[in-house]
């Protein structure tokens, strides 16, 4: 997208150009998700938007990247203006990624493929959930240079460990163990929306999806949303929703300690990433256990409510792991200067989950690409005018150059 006084848009750095018609609709992720919540079944965008509790962490996340101030820096030159970064031995197009969302097919149908194929274009990580629609196998297919696997700890532990084997055989160089859910959260809107996985067949819901038509289309299109990392752990895999919820019912996600994350290293030959830490001693845990990165979150507020904001969390995780891991960030990222933010407070690199499905939702799968082309863009801006050419540069020095005395 050129503009006449452009100097460094991502168009300059030899991103393909914005839509303008998208452009109009959704210049920013807050459009996208405001029109995200009109387009999908009420209770399907509670699952999407909602946190636990009270909200306040969701709310917080936000907050608190809208009170940092950066001191823009002039006098630099931006002719070389590059948004690469290197992240575990690889070097991506820009640092921002996709984070895992849980259903996200079942959310937006066809969404996974049409992030995961934007993101493959775009050079920049796609973390497909262990709840994904499709499975794993499908998706390195889509994204085979950028895609990543999140595992969850299941209580059928040769679950978790039968899913390290498949990722491994299908391709994938890094897992990303989520850490965050010890026990599973109270999701407030799922409970006054009656949400339940798989939804129950109901009068209210067929009057939610009645008032989506384009999500219906789109629904209708494909076969029924099953996790598809999982159904074969199902007794009867071919048992659809009620072989689902039965498996549920006997899949839990478990608490992982610092033995078990050991174990896992030990099972995993690629780039291990430990997803949820906000305490640096447990930043530091789990690089004694072998962690290769680590994204600081909060499960975008959707776990534990009462925690600080994941870009306060940061500075502190990014101290004391000091370069002996690569630290990124999610929870909260709805721009590309949300994205600097992240990079001056130490992170290398930031993931988005709800923004990107509710881009996909707001202008259906045009919205992948656009989904991208907007955060290069941003980030392209963000870096311009606080005077970095680099995400690196923008990194280092940061406490003194940027931050607003
Ligand atoms: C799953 O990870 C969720 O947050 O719903």
């Amino acid at each position: 997208m050129k503009r006449p006084s452009s100097l460094t848009r991502a168009a300059d750095l030899g991103e393909p150009e914005l839509d303008k018609r998208l452009m109009r609709r959704f210049p920013v992720f807050d459009d996208m998700i405001e029109a995200a919540e009109r387009r999908i079944p009420r209770r399907i965008a509670g699952y999407l938007l909602g946190g636990a509790d009270s909200e306040r962490g969701l709310a917080e996340n936000r907050a608190a990247f809208q009170r940092i101030q950066l001191v823009p820096r002039y006098g630099v030159d931006l002719s070389k203006l590059s948004l690469a970064v290197d992240v575990l031995g690889q070097t991506y197009s820009a640092p921002i990624g996709v984070a895992p969302v849980g259903y996200t097919g079942a959310i937006w149908p066809g969404a996974e493929r049409a992030l995961a194929e934007a993101a493959q274009r775009s050079n920049v990580p796609f973390i497909t959930s262990t709840f994904a629609i499709e499975s794993l196998e499908t998706i390195i297919g889509y994204a085979p240079d950028v895609a990543w696997f999140q595992l969850y700890y299941f209580k059928t532990k040769e679950h978790s460990l039968d899913l390290i084997e498949r990722a491994k055989r299908a391709g994938y160089r890094v897992l990303v163990v989520t850490i965050d859910i010890p026990v599973y959260s109270k999701r407030t809107r799922d409970h006054r929306n009656g949400l339940e996985f798989p939804p129950a067949v109901s009068l209210s819901l067929l009057a939610e999806v009645a008032r989506t038509p384009v999500w219906s289309a789109e629904y209708l299109k494909r076969p029924y949303p099953l996790p598809g990392n999982l159904m074969r752990y199902a007794a009867n895999p071919a048992g659809g929703a009620a072989a689902l919820r039965e498996l549920l019912a006997q899949t839990e996600i478990q608490a992982l300690s610092w033995e078990a994350l050991a174990e896992l290293r030990k099972a995993w030959p690629g780039k291990l990433v430990v997803k949820g830490i906000q305490h640096p001693r447990d930043a530091e845990a789990a690089v004694a256990a072998g962690a290769d990165g680590i994204i600081v979150s909060n499960h975008g507020g959707r776990q534990f409510d009462g925690a600080p904001a994941s870009i306060d969390s940061l500075p502190a995780v990014a101290e004391a792991v000091g370069g002996r891991a690569v630290v990124m960030l999610d929870s909260g990222v709805r721009s590309g200067l949300d994205v600097a933010k992240a990079l001056v407070r130490g992170a290398q690199c930031c993931f988005a989950g709800r923004a990107f499905v509710a881009a996909c939702a707001a202008a259906g799968h045009p919205g992948a690409a656009h989904a991208m082309g907007v955060f290069q863009d941003e980030i392209a801006t963000a870096l311009g005018q606080l005077g970095a050419s680099s995400p690196a540069a923008l990194r280092a020095d940061r406490t003194r150059e940027w931050l607003s005395p």
